[in-house]
């Protein structure tokens, strides 16, 4: 008895932690908490209004993510086809370098994450 009280107290902290861990990835992509971020090689912080994922990756300025254009196999900047993982995900935000070791325009901007907000962040481009 105590056993299933357990059980159930566990997954009903896995389905429900796993939502605020999408919620928090939300508010993160829409800049509702804002992410330390510069142009690669500048130096200086861009403002935090800049550096919202929503504001290029919601549009034709910026590729789609989603779980469809991330866990698929695709060929990105004329790279050889490659897809993400949670890791190569949060690398591609550090440092501009993707799956397939191409790195991304400046366009694009370095963040500094850490690694519950990258995990945020992927859970919820992943979830949709
Ligand atoms: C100022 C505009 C801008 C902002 C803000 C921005 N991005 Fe990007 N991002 C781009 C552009 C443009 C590319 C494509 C670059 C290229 O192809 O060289 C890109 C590429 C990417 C890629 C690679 C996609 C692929 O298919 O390889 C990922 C992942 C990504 N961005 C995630 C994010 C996340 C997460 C945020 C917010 C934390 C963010 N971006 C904020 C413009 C932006």
């Amino acid at each position: 008895m105590r056993v299933a009280a357990v059980l159930v107290l566990m997954l009903g902290c896995r389905a429900s932690c796993d939502v605020d861990v999408t919620q928090r990835g939300e508010r993160l992509f829409r800049g509702e908490e804002s992410l330390a971020a510069e142009v690669q090689g500048q130096g200086v912080p861009l403002p935090a209004e800049a550096s919202r994922c929503v504001n290029c990756h919601s549009g034709p300025a910026a590729p789609a993510l989603d779980r469809a254009s991330l866990l698929g196999r695709v060929s990105r900047r004329n790279g050889p086809p490659s897809r993400y993982d949670e890791a190569s995900f949060c690398a591609l935000l550090r440092s501009g370098v993707d799956p397939a070791l191409v790195v991304v325009l400046r366009v694009m901007p370095r963040y500094e994450v850490d690694e519950a907000q990258c995990h945020a962040l992927f859970a919820f481009v992943t979830s949709r």
